[in-house]
């Protein structure tokens, strides 16, 4: 396969590089903007899982962070160390541990955020059910900071996948935000499972103080927000009928003009056909070690 052929298959990847963004993700969140319209009113924002930074790029242009005048704060976390990105304060670290909210309000100064969104995706073991159930682990922490740091009327937006007990993430949700839309940008391969949920003005029950501390369970920490997570679990043990599950409604979302990413496409007429470098090579690569190895003759020797 020659370097430039992902150019022509991947057609969001090949722009994403022309345009300067970091990752092809970046097109699903501005999708999902044309869509609903996500930063209107917002200043303080937290991406989740944010490395290598095009949701960042995206979300720094969105509120004009490059203008350093700007009253918006963004705060990027992520396991893996990020290039800069302007108006935009990146943290090394695991969004599981509580350390991470007590530094997400430190730069806040203790203010609450108007949208948070999270693209976390942990490494896939390849073994399915675990993989599934690491993944819907990473959401409900990622729910959880949410719920410590998010104003009343805020934003969540994250990456979901449409597995089996989806419906019971829909339900808890639906306890928390007044509208929780599942949504598929075009830029969103229709072979994957990916989907992005976009649960709009949160709405926590008034005396329920959500409080993360280490070894906590995700139940324990939900105890009190009256998520009627017994009643679903009890439909799902005693497969009750459909209707009584939660359906989130489903959007297909951005223009349908726009490229299929299912698509293969040559590369236009007039435009450089070699492959493009990337816009942001990786900072700490996991590859890095071998190739010095293999630099000083000695990865084969071991
Ligand atoms: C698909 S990438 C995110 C792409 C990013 N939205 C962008 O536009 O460039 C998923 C990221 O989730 C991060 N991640 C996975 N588990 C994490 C955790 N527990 N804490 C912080 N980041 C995590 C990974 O390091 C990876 O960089």
């Amino acid at each position: 396969m020659g370097k430039g052929s992902k150019d022509k298959r991947d057609l969001y990847y090949r722009k994403a590089k022309e345009e300067g963004w970091r990752a092809r993700s970046a097109f699903k969140l501005l999708q999902l903007d044309e869509q609903f319209n996500l930063f209107e009113g917002v200043r303080n924002v937290v991406d989740l899982c944010a490395a290598p930074g095009s949701w960042s790029q995206v979300l720094s242009q969105k509120l004009n962070c490059i203008d350093s005048s700007s009253s918006s704060k963004i705060v990027a976390v992520d396991l893996q160390p990020m290039s800069p990105i302007p108006g935009v304060e990146c943290i090394q670290a695991d969004i599981t541990h509580p350390k991470t909210l007590e530094r997400i309000l430190g730069i806040f100064n203790g203010q609450l955020a108007d949208f948070i969104c999270s693209d976390g995706a942990p490494d896939v073991t390849g073994l399915h059910d675990i993989d599934e159930y690491i993944q819907a682990q990473l959401i409900l922490s990622a729910l959880q900071l949410t719920t410590c740091i998010l104003k009343p009327g805020g934003t969540f937006v994250a990456k979901i996948f449409r597995g089996r007990d989806i419906d019971l993430l829909y339900s808890q949700l639906g306890n928390l935000f007044e509208k929780v839309i599942c949504a598929k940008p075009r830029s969103s391969r229709s072979t994957s499972l990916e989907s992005f949920i976009v649960c709009i003005n949160y709405k926590p029950q008034k005396d329920w103080k959500p409080k993360l501390t280490l070894n906590q369970s995700t139940e324990e920490f939900f105890k009190d927000a009256n998520l009627g997570r017994a009643k679903l679990s009890e439909s799902l043990e005693n497969n009750l009928p459909f209707e009584e599950r939660v359906v989130a409604p489903f959007i297909a979302c951005g223009d349908l003009s726009s490229y299929d990413s299912d698509a293969t496409y040559s590369i236009e007429e007039g435009k450089q056909t070699t492959s493009l470098d990337p816009v942001q090579m990786p900072t700490a690569p996991p590859y890095k070690k071998a190739l010095e190895m293999k630099r000083k003759g000695i990865l084969l020797r071991q």
